[in-house]
């Protein structure tokens, strides 16, 4: 708990911590979320999609207060009356009066954006959404988004991000870390490829794989510090200012170590081999 560090929500002044709980595919009932909780990472990321909303309400039923809960609305669903009633669904299966940080989980080109921002609004109004973000838009998505709201800031964008998916470092990232917008960084372990787990994680050709030589620098890395690679995976992810990172796992040991990737930092040669190991592609 002491260890977590904690970057603002955008600029609202709500502090949260560094590494947050990712819950798609979720099915390790409560005590792996309870135990991140205890251990700093009261936030919590899931989505009218994950189908797990209410493994999360469950968890954290005797601690709501406690806990920082994030939700999304489908990128399908962003017609008025189904923002709305898409919320009212996500209360009820979380069971809480109110969503800490209601998501646009994709854009939808077809549907009005003013109309959308109208109902996330709205939401905000009747004190059933505390923050609105989005999640997958680019800047100018996110321009139009903020463009089309009355009095509401836009405070995060929820994105792919790891060592092996640094697009976000071209445009995104910068603008975001001007603009106040905190990054929420979506699969920061490569579903579990830079964990070491052997998974195949999200690959482009020809990247990856266990010979890697990238993957041999992190384990480098992660024996230089005494940290396990997801947990320098992770630190690498959060050192970027605004930067939370929300790994899922099912297992209570994997949270803690999770949990670990807080609390200290990667030194800037360390930062730089990594970076280097693991280029950023060209810039399209
Ligand atoms: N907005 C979006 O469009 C979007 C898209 C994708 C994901 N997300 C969000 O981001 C969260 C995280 O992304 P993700 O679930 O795609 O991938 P991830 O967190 O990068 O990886 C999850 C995988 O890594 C394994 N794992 C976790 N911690 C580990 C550790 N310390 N050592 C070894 N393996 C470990 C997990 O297995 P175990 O569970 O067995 O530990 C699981 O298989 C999601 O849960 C969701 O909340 C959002």
């Amino acid at each position: 708990m002491a260890n977590m560090e904690l970057v603002e929500l955008g600029r609202t002044g709500v502090m949260l911590p560094e590494i947050g709980l990712g819950t798609w595919k979720y099915g390790g009932g409560p005590e792996p979320l309870r135990r991140g909780i205890q251990l700093g990472a009261f936030l919590i990321d899931t989505a009218e999609m994950y189908r797990t909303e209410d493994a999360v309400g469950h968890a954290v039923r005797p601690i709501r207060e406690q806990v920082f809960i994030a939700t999304k609305v489908l990128g399908s669903h962003l017609r008025r009356s189904q923002v709305l009633r898409a919320a009212e669904g996500s209360l009820r299966q979380l069971g809480v009066d109110v969503i800490d940080l209601y998501q646009i989980h994709w854009p939808d080109p077809n549907v009005p954006i003013k109309e959308t921002m109208g109902a996330l609004e709205e939401l905000v109004d009747r004190k059933l959404v505390r923050y609105i973000g989005v999640s997958n838009f680019s800047i100018s998505e996110m321009q139009a988004a903020q463009a089309a709201l009355r009095h509401s800031p836009i405070v995060s964008n929820q994105v792919l991000y790891n060592l092996r998916w640094r697009e976000i470092e071209h445009d995104l990232l910068p603008y975001c870390q001007q603009h106040g917008v905190t990054v929420l960084a979506y699969t920061p372990l490569n579903d579990g490829e830079l964990a070491g787990t052997g998974q195949r994680g999200r690959r482009r050709p020809g990247q990856g794989g266990p010979k890697d030589p990238a993957l041999a620098v992190l384990a480098q890395v992660a024996a230089e510090t005494g940290k396990t690679q997801a947990q320098v995976t992770l630190n690498w992810c959060t050192a970027h200012p605004r930067v939370i990172a929300i790994p899922k796992s099912d297992s209570v040991a994997r949270t803690e170590e999770n949990c670990g990737a807080s609390g200290w930092r990667l030194t800037a040669s360390q930062m730089q081999r990594l970076n280097e190991a693991f280029a950023a592609p060209a810039a399209p």
